[in-house]
C-alpha cells in the first residue's frame, strides 16, 4: 500500500480527504500537533516550531499532502499573521529539512494554496494561474507558501499546489458562519453586495486533491474554483433561498464591516474571478458546477 502522509488532516478538507484516500486504497498517516483529538488513522506528533517530529513519520512516504495552517478567519493582530504565516511557510520547510535528513524522496508534493493568491479584486479580470501574486497579506503568504513547497523539487518530487476558493460543505467552514445570521433572521447583502465570492464543493476539492494524487501529468498551480461565478448579493439570496428564508436589512455598509473585521474585512468586501480552465483542461469535470446544485447539497 502506498502510504500518503498529509499535515493538517483533522481539518475541514483534510478529513474528508484522507477518508476517501483511504477508501481507495492509500496507506493514510497524518502529523498533528497533538495526540488528544481521537483519530481514524495513523498519527505522528510534530513542532515545527521546536524541530520535534516522531520517530518514523516520514518513513516509506510515497506522497506528502500539506494542509496545515492557521485559520485566515480569526482577526488579524501581528502576532497572528506571524501564526497564519508559520503555520504554512515554517512548518513546509521543517518537513522539507527532515526529509532531507532522512533521505526521504516522495513521489509528489501537494499543497493547499488559496486564491488569495491573487488578491481580492472586483475587476473585469479573471485571474488564471499565469497571474502574478497580490502584493497584499495573503498574496504574499500564498506566494511564500507556495514557493516553499517549490523547494521539495529538489528531492525530485512532483509539486501541485492547488488554489483554493472558499469551500462550501455541510458542516463547518465559511457556510456555518454564512448562514448565521440568515437562519436568526439578521441576514443581510454586505457592502453593495457586487464583489464576487470564489467558492468550491467540498467534494469537487477533495476529487482534485485525488486527481493531484493518481494523475502524475498534473504539475504546478492549480486553481480549484467552480466555473460559476457568483457576487456576495447572489450569494446571500440564494443561500436564504435555500433556507426557505427573506433578507429583510438593507446591505451593511462597509464602513462598519471594516470597523468590525479590521484588515481581514477585504474577504467580506472584495472578491476575484478565478478560472477553472486549466484543470477542467486537465480532465477534471466538477460535481458541483453551480451554485444552486451545491448549495441544494449542502444545506438541504
Ligand atoms: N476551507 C477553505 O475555505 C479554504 C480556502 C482556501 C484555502 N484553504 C487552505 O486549505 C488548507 C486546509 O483547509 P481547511 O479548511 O481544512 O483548514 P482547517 O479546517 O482550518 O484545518 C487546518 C488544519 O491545520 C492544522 N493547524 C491549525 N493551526 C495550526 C498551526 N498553528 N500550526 C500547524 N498546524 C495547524 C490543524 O490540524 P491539527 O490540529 O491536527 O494539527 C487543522 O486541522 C489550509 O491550509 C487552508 O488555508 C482552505
Amino acid at each position: 500500500m502506498k502510504k500518503i502522509l498529509i499535515s493538517g488532516a483533522t481539518g475541514l478538507v483534510g478529513k474528508k480527504l484522507s477518508r476517501k484516500l483511504y477508501e481507495r486504497g492509500y496507506k493514510v498517516e497524518i502529523l498533528v500537533r497533538s495526540k488528544s483529538e481521537k483519530t481514524d488513522f495513523k498519527s505522528y506528533v510534530w513542532d515545527y516550531e521546536n524541530r520535534f517530529l516522531e520517530e518514523g513519520a516520514l518513513d516509506n512516504t510515497y506522497i506528502f499532502i500539506h494542509l496545515a495552517g492557521a485559520s485566515i478567519s480569526k482577526r488579524w493582530t501581528k502576532n497572528y499573521k506571524k501564526e497564519i504565516y508559520k503555520s504554512r511557510i515554517d512548518s513546509a520547510q521543517f518537513i522539507y529539512e527532515k526529509m532531507l535528513e532522512e533521505n526521504i524522496h516522495p513521489e509528489a508534493v501537494i499543497s493547499a494554496s488559496a486564491i488569495g493568491f491573487y488578491g481580492q479584486v472586483t475587476s473585469e479580470h479573471i485571474f488564471s494561474e499565469d497571474d502574478p501574486p497580490a502584493k497584499d497579506f495573503l498574496g504574499s503568504i500564498c506566494r511564500d507558501w507556495e514557493a516553499k513547497v517549490l523547494e521539495f523539487e529538489k528531492l525530485g518530487s512532483r509539486i501541485v499546489r492547488i488554489r483554493t476558493s472558499t469551500v462550501l460543505s455541510e458542516k463547518g467552514g465559511a457556510l456555518e458562519t454564512l448562514k448565521k445570521p440568515i437562519e436568526l433572521n439578521f441576514g443581510a447583502v454586505l457592502g453593495n453586495g457586487q464583489q464576487y465570492f470564489p467558492w468550491i464543493h467540498i467534494d469537487d476539492l477533495v476529487n482534485i486533491y485525488f486527481k493531484a494524487v493518481e494523475d502524475v501529468s498534473m504539475n504546478g498551480a492549480y486553481n480549484a474554483s467552480a466555473p460559476d461565478f457568483v457576487t456576495n448579493e447572489i450569494l446571500t439570496k440564494k443561500i436564504a433561498s435555500h433556507l426557505n428564508k427573506k433578507i429583510f436589512l438593507p446591505n451593511i455598509p462597509k464602513f462598519i464591516i471594516k470597523t468590525i473585521l479590521g484588515e481581514m474585512s477585504v474577504l467580506a468586501l472584495e472578491g476575484s474571478r478565478v478560472s477553472s480552465q486549466k484543470i477542467e483542461n486537465s480532465g477534471f469535470k466538477f460535481n458541483y458546477d453551480n451554485l444552486d446544485k451545491a448549495l441544494a447539497d449542502v444545506i438541504n
